[in-house]
């Protein structure tokens, strides 16, 4: 029941979830909570909950809130399929279209009270801010994602986390690897930007990153690896980006049978370099690591917490100051908030004459190239 004395701000997570969207959701309920005017309700997996039939919203205090910025995951839920724009429904023939729900949802934000909606998300979530935004919703957007690819930010919260958990597996596979005298194929997520490639790899001293920035020439990996053997002895770990691909080559991706999910899936690139590896007569004893969801699972480190925090107290106060179509975004050192439509503009993909990749290079990290 809504206290008719109280404006409503309405808080969903959509996508993949992200280690610290519970410190942004608690972030915002505590800031909110200083304000005696407003009240902060959550929408179950994403704005399912407001479109479901009955219902499923529910109030978020300051006691829903109490130690979550700890945990990781989401405490209200998510989902990376559907959404008010393209709502799955079953056809009489049994095969699945979409739906357009846009109206009707903003109908029930209107009859559920809500003033405000934050859409905590990453690029198709936030593509769907501007579409709502269009529409007239009073929304805000925070940007959320492990692979750190939306533009308008220099760091999205949970990339920071999954680079340390990649980080741990490099760590962990020079050892084994050492002892094996092996070659280790490490798969890292990041859709189709290499960050989590190339930080892992510089920062656990990986001896080749392959990214999807600097397509690969097999040859030259080869001669990395040739170079880490003396006499069979020797060992080397090769961080590949999950949206890596060869020089004339295509990313390694399948389609989802998945209802309303709409990307494409990407994986398997550590067998498929594994194969061209040995193809190209690579002798020596390998063995490939996919990483997957442990890096996106589990605690956020620090960084992401006051990562988080910050994005989301300044995601309140651009309620307070109502200041839709917006992102809350981080330029060092500012929090600053950006368009939707600059937002969405372009991809965030390493530059590949970037220092960090300059870095990697000057410790003889072979990028492929
Ligand atoms: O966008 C985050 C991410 O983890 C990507 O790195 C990865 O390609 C994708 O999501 C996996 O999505 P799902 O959890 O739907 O398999």
């Amino acid at each position: 029941m809504k206290d008719t004395m109280r404006k409503r701000v309405l808080v969903a997570t959509g996508g993949g979830d992200c280690p610290g969207l519970n410190a942004v959701i608690r972030a915002i309920v505590l800031r909110a909570s200083q304000e005696r005017d407003w009240e902060v309700v959550g929408s179950i997996n994403a704005f399912d909950g407001v479109l479901n039939e009955p219902n499923e919203v529910v109030v978020l205090g300051e006691k829903e809130v109490a130690g979550v910025h700890i945990r990781g995951g989401t405490i209200i839920g998510t989902t990376s399929k559907g959404g008010p724009f393209a709502w799955p429904i079953k056809n009489p023939d049994g095969t699945w279209g979409s739906a357009d729900r846009s109206d009707e949802m903003l109908r029930r934000l209107q009859y559920l009270g809500v003033d405000a909606v934050i859409n905590i998300g990453g690029d198709g979530s936030q593509q769907i801010s501007q579409k709502l935004f269009e529409k007239g919703c009073n929304i805000i957007g925070v940007p959320k994602t492990i692979d750190n690819d939306l533009s308008a930010t220099d760091f999205t919260f949970g990339f920071q986390t999954a680079v340390q958990e990649a980080t741990t597996a490099v760590d962990k596979l020079v050892t084994t690897a050492a002892s094996h005298n092996r070659v280790f194929i490490l798969e890292v997520m990041g859709r189709y930007a290499g960050w989590i490639g190339l930080h892992s790899a510089v920062a656990g001293g990986a001896h080749a990153c392959l990214i999807p920035e600097i397509p690969y020439d097999i040859e030259k990996v080869m001669e990395k690896i040739y170079s880490r053997f003396h006499r069979g002895r020797g060992y080397a770990i090769i961080v590949i980006a999950e949206g890596a691909k060869p020089k004339g080559g295509e990313i390694h991706y399948e389609e989802s049978k998945e209802v309303g999910y709409k990307n494409i899936r990407l994986g398997g690139v550590a067998f498929k370099l594994m194969d061209e590896l040995k193809k190209a007569g690579l002798e020596t004893d390998m063995r490939e690591t996919v990483l997957g969801h442990l890096q996106r699972g589990g605690t956020p480190i620090a960084y992401d917490r006051i990562l988080a925090t910050q994005f989301g107290v300044e995601a309140f106060e651009m309620v307070l100051r109502q200041e839709y179509g917006k992102m809350v975004a981080y330029r060092h050192p500012h929090i600053v908030t950006v368009p939707f439509k600059e937002v969405l503009s372009h991809y965030n993909f390493v530059n590949p004459d970037s220092d960090l990749v300059k870095s990697a290079r000057g410790v003889g990290i072979c990028m492929g190239d």
